[in-house]
């Protein structure tokens, strides 16, 4: 009796699996009918997608960005890509990435951005200003930050990015002539990291002195972490792969405590009455009070975007700065050019003023045509809720559209001959790319830090130009790595030696 009970029940579940596998199977064929009119490179598997081929290439050399622009190239600058049962639409058209960026009512795609309020497991980006969804909770949050990176502010943070270049500049002081190669990535790393930890959160590391820091291993572990997690949605379930998920549990548990450390602390300075910097903890702390919204859920808060400051500002900028040094390296007469303007406006002056960034009109180029072959940041992506017609093409609503830098601004149609590094391109008489060039996102959820990077892109690359002479140790890499960001592979190699 209970043997002929337990085959029913085994029978009904069995039929019950089998009914769901079925089901989602047929929404999967529907939804792969509803955008299969769109082109695109064939599916690895029915119901994985193109997924094996992003984790392939997550686990590989090869940079993922690449085949994306090999596939625009291919199959025009609309296509599709598969993964379950959602779609990713990639979109390299000047007036959709116009029409969707530029507005508020095209949120962020809830398939990457809600998947980053977690890493593995553990509150990471959380409802920060990179990852909120909500619009009005973004809007909050913009606006409590704003301040703190008005024109006003940053003039005021000349002093620290002045200071912690010199730090640079100390260091290499050390080593230049003694002919021992540096690895100017890792030096510019420093650099970033001292910046935004002293500019926007009061505290020196120092890290010039500290070689071995935890924070900066965890950060760096977070952003590496994070290629996997986005990437591969199996790669937890691997055994091979759990020493890397803990170490990314770990780092991202020690930055949030970090976080809360600092925070409290500044909070405990505020109720004292101490004299505190003007920092953008400050700012943010004050606005969140003159907001009456500094409650539990507020502080969780606080921590995602402390998080998001380091994840978002540091090595975006380091990156930036390695590429610059390494096509300056690569380059003479760009070189020779940024150097004689630095040294025009310079002189031989050791701390830049703020009113001498505008004059570097060719440094500024050189960062921009930087950008452009090697946005560090290299996309971002938005939910299109409703259907919409891109490049003749129907594209049913309920997709994430995404819009990748990295392709937009190496296809030949936007850029001639996109693989040169040419900063005339961006000399004020050029013509204006015209929505294809955006290594800092457009519309309203534009990169906050924007100015303040390029500030302080600036005063590194003003000072090392204006300082040394550096050079490329021969036999080096130029090859793109992807860890969360870009990065050069090779960490750009050097032989510095004093101006002569
Ligand atoms: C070269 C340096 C940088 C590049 C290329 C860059 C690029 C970007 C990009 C592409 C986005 C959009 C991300 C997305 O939609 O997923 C973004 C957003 C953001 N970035 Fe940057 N960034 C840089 C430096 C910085 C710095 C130094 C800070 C802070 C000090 C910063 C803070 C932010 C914030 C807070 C957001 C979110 C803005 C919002 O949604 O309201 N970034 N950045």
């Amino acid at each position: 009796m209970i043997s002929e009970w337990v085959s029913y029940m085994m029978f009904y579940l069995l039929a019950t699996v089998f009914c769901a596998v079925l089901t989602y199977c047929m929404y999967v064929h529907h939804v792969h009918q509803k955008y299969d009119h769109i082109p695109g490179p064939p599916r690895d598997s029915f119901l994985l997608g193109h997924i094996p081929t992003f984790s392939r290439g997550a686990k590989s050399d090869n940079l993922v960005q690449d085949l994306f622009l090999q596939w625009a190239e291919k199959y025009g600058p609309v296509y599709r890509l598969n993964s379950f049962h959602y779609v990713v639409i990639k979109v390299h058209c000047p007036e959709a990435t116009k029409t969707i960026l530029m507005s508020p009512k095209y949120t962020k795609d809830p398939f990457v951005y809600k998947r980053l309020f977690n890493l593995f497991g553990k509150r990471f980006l959380g409802n920060g200003l990179v990852t909120a969804m909500d619009h009005d909770d973004w809007y909050r949050q913009r606006r409590i930050m704003d301040p703190a990176f008005s024109s006003t502010y940053l003039r005021s943070l000349m002093g620290t990015f002045n200071e912690m270049s010199e730090r640079l500049m100390d260091h290499l002081e050390e080593i230049a002539d003694t002919k021992t190669p540096v690895i100017m990535h890792d030096l510019v790393n420093c650099v970033t990291l001292d910046v935004i930890c002293k500019a926007a959160f009061g505290v020196d590391l120092n890290l010039f002195k500290q070689t071995d820091s935890p924070f900066q291993k965890a950060v760096e572990q977070c952003l590496k972490g994070m290629v996997f997690y986005l990437r591969d949605p199996f790669f937890r379930l691997f055994p091979k792969n759990w020493k890397t998920v803990q170490q990314t549990k770990d780092a991202t548990e020690l930055l949030r405590k970090t976080g809360n450390k600092w925070i409290q602390k500044r909070k405990t300075a505020i109720e004292n009455g101490e004299d505190v910097p003007k920092d953008i903890l400050t700012q943010i702390l004050k606005t969140a009070e003159e907001e009456n919204v500094n409650n539990t859920k507020d502080h969780e808060l606080m921590l995602d975007n402390f998080v998001t400051f380091f994840i978002a500002g540091q090595e975006t900028t380091a990156n930036q700065l390695s590429f610059a040094i390494m096509e300056l390296g690569r380059h003479p007469e760009i070189y020779k050019r940024a150097k004689a303007e630095v040294d025009e406006i310079l002189g031989t002056k050791i701390n830049i003023p703020y009113e001498d960034l505008g004059k570097f009109t060719y440094l500024s180029q050189v960062l921009k045509e930087t950008l452009r072959l090697y946005p560090t940041a290299p996309g971002t992506s938005r939910w299109l809720h409703e259907d919409m017609v891109i490049n003749g093409l129907k594209i049913p609503g309920s997709c994430a559209v995404i819009f990748s830098s990295y392709v937009s601004q190496r296809l030949g149609k936007f850029f001639k001959d996109p693989l040169k590094f040419d900063p005339e391109r961006f000399d004020v008489n050029a013509p204006k790319p015209y929505y294809c060039y955006y290594p800092f996102a457009l519309g309203p959820r534009t990169c906050l830090g924007q100015v303040f990077s390029q500030m302080e892109a600036k005063v590194v690359l003003a000072k090392l130009l204006q300082r040394f002479e550096f050079s490329l140790v021969p036999g080096q890499s130029f090859d793109i790595k992807d860890t969360g960001t870009l990065r050069p592979k090779s960490g750009v190699i050097c032989n510095i030696k004093h101006c002569s």
